[in-house]
């Protein structure tokens, strides 16, 4: 009903913009007044998490995709290697793994079969199963060793966006807590990201409030049959999000790309007025990440492409090749994707809308995933 939606025409919407509150409920209670890291609900004993010598990230569709996005943070953060595999994909290839394994499975529903089924396998092995999941007492959670909660509240649209944005935060968290328990080189760095992440509710509150040109961006390219998306770092994790919101809610042919591999191929697909959304890293910090997207931008638009670019406020480099700039609160590269993904949620969803299509139910798909 009308009521439930909150007065939104769809539970996407008004999931996309609860994304505040769920950030800001997920980092409740986590952080103390001295700025640690106070996770204790993860009953994991200090010791077994200092012999951890491996992670490995189990996870499907969106969830994955938020994976794929912690590799980083834990690897930069812990220096401990991190491994993130499609959970459908994980058991059937005999994966290595003993009990200095933490394997993190990562589910909004907690019901995914095939997620379970991989966090089986993991116990099974004698690795410790940390799960991270926004439904309590579900049976991922109930069977893994330990859980760390996403506060998204109740997720109805089969699109995730506040979800996988909590289950970023909760990622982040984990990564920064194995750092801290285990003492690591990065301190002080882990210390200013715990501030950076308290501004983030906020700045993904001025994202959304900005919002009206991609909508209007959206609604244009409704005819069109194909959208690209680039990204570097973990920015190619957000441009793989992306594309996979606009072929679950618009039905249209969307890929996401590591812009490191244009040339390796992809570059061939681009044409004459082919939609392509760059994620851009911020100049600041890896700035080498940066001048490389920035010729990237130039390659495809000199092939044709139009380039819609989310770019960090102040970032000019970008403007002369952006046919449409998009523009994203400056924040510390590795948490960018926090910010970076909510303009392509809404991308996706004013699509669907413009294209006619069921948004909080789209064709053949279900919220969650309860068969292998
Ligand atoms: C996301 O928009 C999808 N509907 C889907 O990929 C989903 O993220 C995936 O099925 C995993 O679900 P889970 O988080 O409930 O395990």
């Amino acid at each position: 009903s009308a009521a439930e939606k909150g007065g939104y025409d769809y539970f996407m919407l008004k999931e996309i913009a609860e994304q505040p509150k769920a950030v800001a409920d997920t980092l409740l209670g986590r952080i103390d007044a001295a700025g640690s890291l106070t996770l204790d609900e993860v009953r994991i004993p200090p010791g077994v998490l200092r012999e951890v010598d491996k992670v490995v990230i189990v996870a499907c569709g969106t969830a994955f995709h938020a994976g794929l996005i912690a590799k980083y943070a834990i690897e930069h953060w812990t220096r401990i290697p991190c491994e993130v595999e499609l959970a459908s994909e994980f058991r059937y290839r005999d994966p290595i793994l003993d009990s200095r394994s933490l394997v993190i499975a990562i589910s909004q529903s907690g019901e995914t079969m095939d997620t379970l089924m991989a966090l089986r396998h993991a116990r099974e092995q004698g690795s410790c199963v940390l799960a991270i999941c926004n439904t309590n007492g579900s049976t991922i959670p109930r069977e893994s060793d330990a859980v760390l909660y996403t506060h998204a509240g109740p997720e109805v649209a089969v699109a995730s966006t506040k979800a996988f944005l909590t289950q970023l935060v909760a990622c982040y968290l984990v990564a920064l807590y194995l750092g801290q328990v285990r003492g690591t080189k990065w301190a002080d760095e882990i210390r200013a990201v715990i501030r950076d992440l308290a501004q983030i509710s906020g700045q993904v509150e001025r994202v959304l409030e900005t919002m009206e040109p991609v909508r209007e961006l959206a609604r244009s390219l409704a005819e069109k049959r194909t959208v690209l998306f680039l990204g570097r770092h973990v920015g190619y994790p957000v441009a793989l999000e992306g594309a996979l919101k606009l072929k679950e809610l618009a039905y249209m042919h969307a890929e996401g790309f590591a812009a490191g591999e244009l040339k390796h191929g992809p570059i061939a697909l681009v044409e004459e007025d082919l939609p392509v959304v760059v994620v851009v890293p911020s100049p600041r910090g890896r700035s080498v990440l940066h001048d490389k997207i920035v010729s990237n931008i130039q390659e495809i638009r000199a092939r044709g492409a139009r380039t819609i670019v989310i770019a960090e406020e102040g970032d000019e480099a970008v403007v002369p090749y952006a046919d449409h700039l998009v523009r994203i609160p400056a924040t510390p590269t590795l948490l960018q994707p926090l910010v970076a993904t909510v303009p392509l949620q809404v991308f996706a969803c004013e699509l669907a809308t413009a294209r006619g299509n069921e948004v909080d139910q789209p064709r053949n798909l279900a919220k969650s995933v309860t068969v292998e």
